[in-house]
């Protein structure tokens, strides 16, 4: 297949992309609606080459080279004509995504596999947008993605096993951790398993239980430490499951079952305080403190992840 892939939309997640798939080699066009998009992508994108360079993950010479394979344009229809995969980033947002997507059909070549980094929203329905439903796929990378090594390759009812099988090469071959999602429920694995976690801390907070830095900490110097080298199931089976089984018979009656978005979270977006975008959230944030958490945020993943290849944690 043709080694160039386009990525639709040069936000967080596109411009991250467009840098993952540069170092894996591939031309990448990265496309958006207006320049200053593109040019505060590719910034981010340069960002991100930096500090793998600067953790010593890449050469100089690679990160030169991936940039140059980069080429930015808000031209959608050159962009789509002559590749073999396409990435769309573009807001989560079904109707949105419908509308793109009968686009790119109707824009890309016919063998062109066209891939979505949706969060968790139904595969099969964007896919419906096109005439080649079989070659629509989820390809669901996590924040920062020059971090996190985890893509969900997710198939639509028709997406076919030639298509994930490709999806899961491809991830692989960029040096990812892809797992492969049969059915394209909502949140797939990864928001399902996180959002378990949130709905469960929002609820500690909102009964006053602990506070928000509290939370954090049961979080971080407990279960979150593990679970970087253990998964949850893996954590049940060293704990013993005739453990896990006593305490899921008085404990899982006692967890949040909330049905929608918590209270504590609801108030906090009616104050505007929207988290690190905003200045404040649950922390607040001034100056250059939230470059700086990032900063480390960054070294201190990508050293795990080294300790974890060194010890043989990663496979
Ligand atoms: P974002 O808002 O940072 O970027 C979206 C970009 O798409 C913007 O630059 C916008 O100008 C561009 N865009 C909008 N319409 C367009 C069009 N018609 N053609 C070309 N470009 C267009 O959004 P973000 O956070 O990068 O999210 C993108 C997708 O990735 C969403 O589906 C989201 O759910 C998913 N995602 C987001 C994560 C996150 O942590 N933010 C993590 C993993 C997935």
């Amino acid at each position: 297949m043709n080694e160039s892939v386009a990525v639709i939309g040069a936000g967080l997640m596109g411009a991250g992309i467009a840098g993952e798939f540069a170092r894996g080699g591939y031309e990448v066009l990265l496309v958006d609606t207006h320049q200053s998009a593109l040019e505060k992508g590719l910034q981010s994108l340069k960002h991100a080459q930096q500090t793998l360079v600067d953790v010593g993950h890449v050469s100089d010479e690679q990160a030169i080279s991936a940039l140059a394979r980069v080429t930015v344009t808000t031209d959608l229809e050159k962009a789509c004509s002559d590749v073999g995969m396409l990435i769309e980033a573009v807001p989560e947002n079904m109707a949105i995504k419908q509308e793109m997507f009968k686009k790119f059909d109707h824009l890309c070549l016919s063998d062109t596999l066209l891939a979505s980094n949706t969060s968790g929203l139904s595969i099969s329905q964007i896919a419906s947008a096109t005439q080649r439903p079989e070659k629509v796929v989820g390809v669901h990378f996590w924040n920062p993605p020059h971090v996190v090594p985890l893509v969900e390759v997710t198939k639509g009812k028709d997406t076919s096993n030639a298509t994930a099988e490709y999806m899961m090469q491809v991830c692989k071959t960029l040096g990812k951790k892809p797992i492969l999602v049969q059915h394209d429920i909502p949140g797939f694995v990864g928001n399902r398993l996180q959002y378990a976690v949130v709905r469960e801390a929002l609820h500690l907070v909102a009964q006053g239980v602990a506070s928000p830095e509290d939370v954090d900490l049961a979080m971080t110097a407990g279960p979150g430490l593990r679970y970087g080298l253990l998964g949850p199931l893996r954590t049940a089976d060293l704990g013993g499951l005739d453990v896990f089984h006593t305490i899921s018979e008085y404990l899982c009656a006692e967890l949040s079952a909330e049905q929608g978005a918590s209270p504590v979270l609801k108030d906090l977006v009616k104050q505007g305080k929207l988290g690190a975008k905003t200045g404040e959230g649950f922390y607040k944030y001034s100056g250059d403190e939230l470059a700086k958490f990032l900063a480390r945020r960054d070294r201190v993943l990508l050293g795990f992840l080294d300790v974890l290849k060194r010890e043989g944690g990663d496979e």
